[in-house]
């Protein structure tokens, strides 16, 4: 009799122990699920710019206050070459590779341009020339408009969010 008594004692605790750790491992499921709801329903009501289609590779080119109308600046934006141009106030960035045979394509101000070509970005190697508010070829051997970019202005910066058409870049020959 005494002995069983003993063997019960053993066995009690540890029955609570097991049950301890279920009711804790129970309530951590029941608190991650509640918090992945949370988590979703956040995510729902405040969507990051990349779910709501939004280029997340922002590229900072200059301060707003570094390009006064007229002028322009060359930046990258991963491995191309591009051109944001001031054209009377409005920010406006294209690829800044020729779609004729990959010259790099110059605005009017820049070092080393010899020709005022007007509101217009031009390539000095077969006299190419673009529109600068579309990018639209206006003469010259080029087959195709220059790829645009995405702008976007924050706090007195200027930032390449992604092109206007990913899907018309890889079709350009050199762009690819
Ligand atoms: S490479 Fe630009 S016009 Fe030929």
């Amino acid at each position: 009799m005494k002995t069983l008594r003993v063997k019960e004692e053993n066995v009690l605790p540890r029955d609570i122990g097991k049950r301890r750790f279920l009711n804790s491992l129970l309530g951590l499921t029941v608190i991650s699920g509640v918090a992945g709801a949370l988590y979703t329903v956040f995510k729902f009501l405040f969507p990051s710019e990349r779910s709501r289609g939004i280029e997340e590779n922002l590229v900072k080119i200059a301060k707003v206050s570094d390009i006064f109308p007229g002028r322009s600046v060359k930046f990258r934006y991963g491995r191309y070459p591009c051109l944001l141009v001031n054209h009377n106030g409005k920010f406006l960035a294209y690829g800044a590779l020729c779609t004729h045979l990959a010259c790099i394509v110059h605005w009017k101000d820049e070092d080393g341009c010899i020709m005022n070509m007007g509101d217009q970005i031009h390539c000095v190697c077969h006299a190419g020339h673009f529109e600068v508010l579309t990018g639209k070829v206006i003469a010259g051997p080029p087959p195709s408009p220059l790829p645009k970019m995405n702008l976007r202005i924050r706090g007195g910066e200027i930032f390449a969010t992604g092109w206007d058409d990913p899907n018309y870049v890889k079709r350009i020959n050199t762009y690819a």
